[in-house]
């Protein structure tokens, strides 16, 4: 019999013949193919150039056998074609944030074929060369581009944006359906171009007490990916800082719920029970480490799923920029030789 593909069972909880893996942030830094790409362009370039943005996705899954790629983009680039003006420095930084009823009520749900027809482009060439490959769309979630939105700019805390959350409620859920309703058009562009699975990554979900995620966040989590017109393709939900959410987010309409490491998949899998399945989770620093550090903690993890189909491996948070290649080439042969059936 055929071996079934492995990333795309995965995500639906079949049987596959070894765990696969791919990685946030594959394309980046950490690889010496994409700073020579990055020394001639800006990111911003980069992600609007569709030869080279699939090139630099292309780039992991060459040297590195990923068993998927992402499209390389960013969760903001969307917020620009709202007429948000935006930098990298190397984090996102707006020239104008948005606080105001009438900052809310300029942002424009763009039309993706007009505005953003670089993204879909990349997708088209990239089917043509990934062959067997599954490529991967993502957006950011509602909560996580309004943090940006609002703040103007990376943040530890994101001060700003919960303070208005909790003290201009209307505002707030006013600048979250709009996300939501560019995010749902976006997605469903990037399904019609071809991409087999999507992403929403929620990575400040977690800076939100559970009550809060369920009043502020999660609703247009549940509306974003009810709104999609998957035509089979998996729906894969990341929060960093999910722990404490997991009860919450199992009903959400997500196939695969990513994890870092601040929870073991174990008690994950106890939490989301059987339908649902995972991604991740070692902590990105494990691969600064020793071999021997790696292998050690891709044995853990494993050990954690317990056999279980539905467990796609990844970090718990994008790549370190100061990870050796190598390492990560001895992560990926190591899961597989560790979880090959
Ligand atoms: O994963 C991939 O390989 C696909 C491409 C991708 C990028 N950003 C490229 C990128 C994806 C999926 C993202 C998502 C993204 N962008 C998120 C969600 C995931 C997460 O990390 O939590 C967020 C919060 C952003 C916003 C953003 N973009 C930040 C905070 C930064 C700076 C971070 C840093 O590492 O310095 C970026 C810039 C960015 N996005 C880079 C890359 C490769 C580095 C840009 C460079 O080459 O200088």
């Amino acid at each position: 019999m055929k071996e079934p593909p492995g990333f795309l069972a995965a995500c639906r909880c079949l049987p596959v013949a070894y765990t696969p893996i791919w990685i946030m942030r594959q394309a980046g830094r950490y690889l010496p193919e994409y700073r020579a790409i990055r020394d001639r362009v800006s990111f911003l370039d980069l992600c609007r150039n569709p030869e080279l943005a699939a090139e630099v996705t292309l780039q992991p899954v060459r040297l590195l056998e990923m068993d998927a790629a992402i499209l390389f983009s960013d969760i903001l680039v969307p917020v620009e074609a709202m007429g948000v003006k935006l930098d990298f420095s190397p984090g996102p930084v707006l020239e104008r944030p948005v606080r105001s009823r009438m900052a809310i009520e300029a942002l424009a749900i763009p039309s993706i074929d007009e505005k953003l027809p670089y993204v879909l482009e990349t997708i088209r060439i990239l089917r043509r060369e990934l062959a067997g490959t599954p490529l991967i769309g993502f957006c950011g979630a509602p909560f996580t581009l309004a943090c940006y939105l609002i703040e103007g700019k990376g943040s530890r805390d994101f001060a700003t944006a919960k303070k208005l959350m909790f003290s201009a409620p209307e505002l707030f859920h006013d600048l979250m359906d709009k996300l939501t309703l560019m995010s749902i058009g976006y997605l469903n562009a990037q399904i019609d171009a071809g991409v087999q699975a999507v992403q929403i990554f929620d990575s400040w979900g977690g800076i939100l007490a559970p009550a809060d995620y369920q009043m502020f966040a999660l609703p247009y989590i549940r509306r974003l990916i009810r709104g999609l017109d998957r035509k089979g393709a998996a729906v894969i939900l990341f929060i960093k800082g999910c722990a404490g959410l997991l009860e919450l987010i199992r009903d959400c309409g997500a196939d695969v719920v990513g994890l870092d490491w601040m929870v073991s998949l174990a008690r994950a899998r106890q939490l989301l029970g059987p339908r649902i399945a995972v991604q991740g989770n070692l902590d990105p620093t494990v691969l600064l480490a020793s071999k021997d550090c790696i292998e050690g903690a891709v044995r853990r993890i494993l050990q954690e799923n317990g056999g279980l189909p539905g467990h796609i491996f990844n970090l718990g948070h994008g790549i370190l920029p100061a990870t050796p290649v190598d390492n990560v080439r001895f992560l990926a042969e190591t899961v597989r030789r560790l979880s090959g059936r």
